[in-house]
């Protein structure tokens, strides 16, 4: 038996501006729990989690990055590497949510350019302090033809989904992607085959 413990391995990265709740709605994924006191992240940090897809043991080795400034050339450096990455702003901070577009802009220069994105407008609990309307992310993320959902990483909304469903597009892709490399490996396989078959054929002919 192969000691594996998983079929796939996702990287996935959170970024978006500091104090947006990357860290707590990572929290609330991988250990479900919530803290209200702000621990800014210092450089960049990662948790584990293993679900399961299609009867598949998925881990999800999830970076989360410092929304500060000053640690922007360490956790840019993680973008590379990364399958999939959330955009995070909170809704009670509009300025969070104008920042989007200049994550994005990072993404476009130094992440894969099939990487799997998705915009979470996090704090949803807050409606009260609420800056930006739901309607205001949604037409954000579709002129950039990414999917979004609000999350709350203190009410526990839409954190599950939101990690299982850019988990489903990656392996959708992989798997796609997989597809084809066995079909093209295949149809490799048939045409030498047919010219070992035809060389044969030839030799013989040859002879005769
Ligand atoms: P950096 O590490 O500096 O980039 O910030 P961050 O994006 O990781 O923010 P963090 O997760 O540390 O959360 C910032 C503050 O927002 C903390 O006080 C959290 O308790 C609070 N917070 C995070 N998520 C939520 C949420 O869903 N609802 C509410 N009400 N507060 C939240
Ligand atoms: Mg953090």
């Amino acid at each position: 038996m192969s000691g594996k413990t998983y079929d796939y391995l996702f990287k996935l990265l959170l970024i978006g501006d500091s104090g947006v709740g990357k860290t707590c709605v990572l929290f609330r994924f991988s250990e479900d729990q919530f803290n209200s006191t702000f621990i800014s992240t210092i450089g960049i940090d990662f948790k584990i989690r293993t679900i399961e897809l299609d009867g598949k043991k998925i881990k999800l080795q999830i970076w989360d990055t410092a929304g500060q400034e000053r640690f922007r050339t360490i956790t840019t450096a993680y973008y590379r590497g990364a399958m999939g990455i959330m955009l995070v702003y909170d809704i009670t901070n509009s300025k969070s949510f104008d920042n989007i577009k200049n994550w994005i802009r990072n993404i476009e220069e130094h992440a894969s350019s099939d990487v799997e994105k998705m915009i979470l407008g996090n704090k949803c609990d807050m409606n009260d302090k609420r800056a930006i309307a739901k309607e205001s992310g949604q037409t954000l993320a579709v002129e950039y033809g990414i999917k979004f959902m609000e999350t709350s990483a203190k009410a526990s909304i839409n954190v599950e989904e939101a990690f299982y469903t850019i988990a489903r597009d990656i392996k959708r892709k992989m798997d796609s992607r997989m597809d084809s490399n066995t079909t093209a490996k295949n149809t490799i396989v048939v045409a030498e085959q047919t010219k070992q078959k035809t060389g044969f054929i030839d030799r013989w002919c040859s002879i005769l």
